[in-house]
């Protein structure tokens, strides 16, 4: 996608615009000329660590086909030169774990001499380099050729993938295509295969573990070939292959050691060298694996531009309720917006009918990997683009709490992950409340919630919370706790005792709403948990220079003495800390960052920080002087914070700073994992001139990077608009002067959903200095404080109108 035309002043992916192409003209023609879908580069992220899965899959579907290297390959394909290790049909996005499924890749090769055993079966033997310039990927395609001359192009159904492989002519006689039983993190525990000698078809299932989290999860699959003639087949064991036997077992030896094996199958007579094949993918059977896959892809030869311009129908409906007028806006911007929007909708996955421990009727959605990196925008975001699917997951995580015993805080491939922080599904359930999402069991929310507050599971480092009694006790999360009840990395005391604040936070929301004023009182004052780990003589020096700022959350015994965290700790500046590696008292980020996580009472915070001045000093020093890490999801708000000091003009300037230097349409434009789409979404917010805080019904008004912005509803179909006066794309006039909202003034630095279930207008005058909108005390956004609720008043907001 390095080169598109300008289109400023037009619209984009009006959805009665498409449908008239759609039903006059091929899907090809309309993806060169007009459709959104140019905009989209599945590259973005495909080196620098941001692991996105850049291959083809349908929305939220659960093949997604792509090439798997040897390099950086979380999501499978990277553009970092490594080499293609074979073709595989199931993925994750974006995720920082390990990489993640990749289950049974096939590998095409030519054996020199036509002879069997001169091809490579093991992964570092067969390993070949590709063309870079070969790759092409688009919403439901992508194609590349190795430097052996063979070329493959993938797309892919809802449970199935379409690989073509194409051979060099004049090559061997016999091309081969190898199976192997493997995933990219090579977590095989044991697998079977059963080749079938006339048709090759091959069939069975492996169990793997998944990349972050516990347990072990089966997959099973089938796989059929066309074209040409089956000539023979077989199995292959370390470097060698046999025609015999058709079936096959591998489990690991006593001694865990991993052997490499699988199927091969050899053709002849394939018209232009190419060999078609088709792979289900099934978590219930291998039986299932070949209907879906028969069902979805029945004639094989065929069907595959079908399946394209399917996959890209069903990406230009999801991307539909967007209409922009660029105004100027750079193509890359463009780019880097509705890419970041399409990167949200990867995943979660939607595995309805693919559950083998329940069936409930409800649709069945894996991969919130993980929650704690997508409760902040990305599940926001679907909120407003595709409600219908965020109740969806929604009720996923409700029905895993009925049947699993807890909401998770991080699942994939059927299994629980690990527990970063809080219980943040706590937070999507509430957010969704508040945005009046509808077909959710709201008391069974607040049971799943409670749960999480009240109940200590023996295993937290998978779901629910650690140390709850110190929590009821102590009012806050204890360094180095003594928790005999449950089991997690007892670590985290500072970022957990925020998260939980605020989780309670969310949990007193719902229970008002629900008219359970007593769970209210008690829920609200648990949220100010967060006051007691404030250490208000605390300071912070960077390689032995004080900052020149005092009072910074410290951690703190269970005998109420406050221990010590350098402020620095697990920033840029000193060294990573995660759940294992370095484990310290924040987690992946420095008690500089965490300072800033108090999304319901800033008020409160800033007056502990010494007020506005000193507040925005801070900000800004942290954002200036290496300690703000952008490539971690915690950042997010810090940007947008200004708001709370009625500053807003201060947090377009910074959303500047940051995009497009951090985020932009380059292969390696993310700063970090994209995890889930969720640095996909945090651009996509920014460029809107909107921010979402989780959990509460509250998106920080900014500076629009585009001059006119539509949103439809999906469920309400109201448009809401969000327009600009003065807009310039050099992004002098990032300064929000005055607003009106259905053409009244609109004086809050903030807006609720109605704008977007309601179809208003906001419109933004913009300027090139710094305005008094959004100064004043009233004007600012919601904060909690001393048993009232600033400013957050709906009934005056809803009074407007
Ligand atoms: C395969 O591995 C899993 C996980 O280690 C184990 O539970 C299962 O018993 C194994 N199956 C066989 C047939 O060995
Ligand atoms: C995997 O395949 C083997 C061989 O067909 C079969 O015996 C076994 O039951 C399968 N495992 C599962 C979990 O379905
Ligand atoms: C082979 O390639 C030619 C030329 O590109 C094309 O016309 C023909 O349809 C192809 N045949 C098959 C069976 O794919
Ligand atoms: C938004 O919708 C309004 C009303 O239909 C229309 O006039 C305007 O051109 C649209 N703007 C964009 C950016 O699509
Ligand atoms: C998920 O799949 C099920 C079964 O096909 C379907 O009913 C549901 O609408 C899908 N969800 C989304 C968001 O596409
Ligand atoms: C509290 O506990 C810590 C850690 O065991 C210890 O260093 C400190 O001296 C104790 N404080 C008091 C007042 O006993
Ligand atoms: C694009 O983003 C990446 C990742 O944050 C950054 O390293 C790079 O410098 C950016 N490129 C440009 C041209 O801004
Ligand atoms: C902003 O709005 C106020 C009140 O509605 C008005 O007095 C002022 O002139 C406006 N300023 C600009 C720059 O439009
Ligand atoms: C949600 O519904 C309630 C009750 O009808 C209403 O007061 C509130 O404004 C709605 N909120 C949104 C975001 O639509």
């Amino acid at each position: 996608m390095a080169t598109m035309r300008t289109v400023s002043s037009k619209t984009w992916g009006s959805p009665q615009l498409s449908l008239l192409f759609l039903l006059t003209f091929p899907l090809t023609a309309l993806c060169a000329d007009d459709s959104v879908l140019r905009f989209i580069n599945p590259l973005i992220g495909s080196t620098n660590g941001g692991n996105v899965f850049a291959g083809a899959t349908r929305p939220y579907g659960l093949a997604k086909a792509v090439a798997d290297v040897d390099g950086q390959n979380t999501g499978g394909f990277s553009t970092d030169g490594s080499n293609v290790v074979g073709f595989s049909a199931v993925h994750d996005s974006g995720t920082g774990g390990n990489p993640s499924l990749g289950n049974f890749p096939l590998f095409p090769q030519l054996c020199p001499d036509d002879v069997v055993n001169n091809c490579d079966f093991r992964i570092g033997d067969r390993a070949t380099p590709y063309i870079a310039d070969s790759v092409t990927a688009s919403p439901g395609s992508f194609a590349v050729e190795l430097k052996s001359g063979i070329k493959t192009s993938m797309t892919s159904s809802e449970h199935a993938a379409l690989f073509r492989f194409e051979y060099p002519s004049g090559g061997s006689e016999h091309p081969l295509i190898l199976l192997d039983l493997t995933d990219l993190w090579k977590s095989r525990q044991n697998a079977t295969i059963s080749v079938d000698p006339e048709t090759a078809r091959m069939k069975g299932n492996g169990t793997f573990l998944p990349s972050f989290g516990a347990g072990s999860y089966v997959m099973h699959y089938c796989v059929d070939f066309f074209g040409g003639d089956v000539f023979d087949n077989g199995v292959w064991v370390n470097n060698r292959g046999g025609t015999e036997p058709k079936e096959f077992f591998v489990t690991r030896g006593f001694n865990l050691f991993y052997l490499e094996a699988g199927g091969w199958a050899r053709f002849s007579g394939l018209p232009n060298n190419t060999l078609t094949a088709r792979v289900g993918i099934s978590f219930i059977s291998a039986d299932q694996a070949c209907r879906s896959a028969k069902t979805e892809i029945p004639s094989p030869l065929d069907d595959f531009d079908r399946l394209v311009q399917e996959a890209e129908s069903a990406w230009e409906e999801k991307l539909s309720p967007i209409s922009i007028n660029a105004g100027g806006a750079s193509n890359a911007l463009l780019t880097s917006f509705w890419s970041g929007i399409y990167r949200t909708m990867i995943s979660p996955q939607n595995y309805t009918g693919e559950n083998p421990k329940w069936d409930s009727g409800i649709p069945y959605f894996d991969s919130f990997y993980c929650i704690w990196d997508s409760f902040r925008v990305q599940h926001p975001l679907l909120t407003i683009l595709d409600p219908a699917a965020q109740v969806q997951m929604v009720n996923s995580l409700l029905d895993m709490y009925k049947h699993e015993g807890w909401l998770p805080d991080c699942h994939m491939s059927l299994c629980n992950g690990w527990t970063q922080g809080g219980s943040n599904a706590d937070v999507v359930l509430v957010d969704a409340y508040v945005k009046n999402l509808t077909g959710i069991d709201w008391e069974l929310a607040l049971q799943a919630i409670i749960q999480d507050a009240e109940v200590e599971p023996l295993e937290w480092a998978v779901h629910g919370r650690g140390g709850l009694q110190s929590w009821a006790n102590l009012d806050y999360i204890p360094y180095l706790d003594f928790d005999p009840v449950g089991f997690g990395t007892n670590s985290r005391s500072i970022s957990r005792t925020l998260e939980y604040a605020y989780n309670d936070y969310c949990l007193a929301t719902l229970a008002q709403g629900l008219g359970h004023a007593d769970l209210y009182g008690k829920y609200v004052a648990r949220s100010t948990n967060w006051q007691n780990i404030w250490k208000s003589e605390q300071t912070s020096a960077i390689r032995g220079r004080d900052t020149g700022f005092t009072g910074f959350f410290q951690p703190k015994y269970q005998n109420g003495t406050f221990g010590f965290q350098d402020p620095i700790d697990c920033s840029a500046l000193a060294s990573f800390c995660s759940l294992t590696s370095n484990p310290s008292e924040t987690f992946e980020a420095s008690v500089w960052q965490y300072q800033f996580i108090v999304p319901h009472s800033m008020s409160t915070l800033i007056e502990f920080m010494g007020g506005e001045t000193r507040f925005i000093d801070r900000l800004d020093f942290f954002h200036t002087s290496g300690l703000a890490d952008i490539s971690n999801e915690p950042v997010f708000s810090t940007v947008y914070l200004y708001h709370y000091a009625g500053r807003p003009g201060l947090s377009a300037k910074r959303v500047h700073t940051y995009i497009p230097s951090a985020f932009n349409a380059t292969n390696g434009g993310l700063p970090g994992n994209d995890d889930s789409g969720s640095m996909g979404a945090f651009v996509a917010f920014g460029m809107l001139g909107l921010f979402p805080i989780s959990g509460q019904d509250v998106y920080l008004i900014s500076a629009p990077f585009f001059e006119a912005i539509n949103i439809t509803n999906p469920v309400t179909g109201k448009t809401a608009q969000i327009k600009t006066v003065g807009f310039d794309a050099g992004y002098k006039n990032v300064f929000i002067q005055n607003v009106t909202v259905n053409g009244k003034a609109w004086t809050k630095s903030w807006i609720g959903h109605a704008l977007f279930t309601e179809g208003w207008t906001i419109e933004v005058v913009l300027g090139s200095q710094e305005s008094s909108w959004g100064t004043k005390l009233e004007d600012r956004p919601p904060s909690w404080i001393k048993g009232t609720k600033r400013s957050r008043d709906t009934a005056v907001c809803l009074e407007v109108f």
